[in-house]
C-alpha cells in the first residue's frame, strides 16, 4: 500500500502505472466499474488528451472515448490533421463513476498523482485538456472551463525536462448537449493546430 502519490512516483513505466492502478485499493469507485480504464494510444504521440472519467462504453470496453463522445473527439482531432493513432488518450479518474455522476473533488484529488505520473512517462509534446475536470486539476487554478479554455498554459512537475505546453477546450460531451459551443472548441482547435 502506500499514498497515491508515493505508489505513482514508484512507478518506471506506464506498465507499471498501470498496474499499480489495476492494484490500488484507495478509491471506493473502483468497486462498482467493470474496468480500470487506462489509456488508449501510441509511444510518443503528437498529442497527449484528457478526458474526466470512463462513461458506459468506456468502462465496458476498457478503453477510454469510445462512445458517442469519442467519436465526436476522433473527429475533433481529424479538423486538425490528427488520426486518432497519433494521440495519447486518458482520463483524470480511471473508473467510472456511479451512473456517470461528476467525480468529487476527492477522488479527482486522489487520482492527480497518477494522472501526473501518467504524463511524465507520456512526456508529450502537447496537452489537451477536455473539460473543467481535466482543467482546474491539472491547472491547479480555481476558474471553470470557460476562463480557462482558449489559452496556453504550461505543465509541469518535478519529472518533466520541460513543461508541457497546454490547452484547455470543452468537453466532447459538452458539446454533443450545447453544439453552439462547437464555434469556440473549433478555435482552441485551431490553435492547438499551430504548435503541431
Ligand atoms: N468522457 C470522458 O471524459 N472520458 C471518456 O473516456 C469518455 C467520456
Amino acid at each position: 500500500s502506500g499514498t497515491a502519490s508515493q505508489i505513482a512516483s514508484a512507478c518506471a513505466s506506464l506498465t507499471e502505472l498501470h498496474r499499480a492502478l489495476e492494484a490500488f485499493e484507495g478509491l471506493p469507485l473502483k468497486q462498482a466499474a467493470t474496468s480500470t480504464v487506462f489509456a488508449d494510444g501510441a509511444a510518443q504521440p503528437r498529442l497527449m488528451c484528457i478526458g474526466e472519467a470512463p462513461g458506459h462504453e468506456e468502462d465496458r470496453q476498457g478503453v477510454p472515448f469510445v462512445g458517442a463522445s469519442g467519436k465526436l473527439l476522433d473527429r475533433m482531432l481529424a479538423s486538425i490533421g490528427l488520426d486518432r493513432s497519433e494521440v495519447y488518450i486518458t482520463n483524470i479518474l480511471p473508473w467510472r463513476p456511479p451512473a456517470n455522476r461528476k467525480p468529487t473533488h476527492d477522488e479527482v484529488a486522489v487520482c492527480l498523482p497518477f494522472v501526473v505520473r501518467h504524463i511524465e512517462l507520456v512526456d508529450p509534446p502537447l496537452l489537451l485538456l477536455l473539460g473543467g475536470a481535466a482543467a482546474s486539476a491539472l491547472l491547479a487554478r480555481a476558474e471553470g472551463i470557460n476562463r480557462l479554455r482558449g489559452h496556453w498554459f504550461e505543465v509541469g512537475s518535478p519529472g518533466l525536462q520541460r513543461p508541457v505546453p497546454t490547452l484547455a477546450t470543452f468537453h466532447p460531451a459538452y458539446l454533443l448537449r450545447t453544439p453552439e459551443a462547437k464555434r469556440e472548441a473549433w478555435r482552441d482547435l485551431l490553435l492547438l493546430s499551430k504548435k503541431l
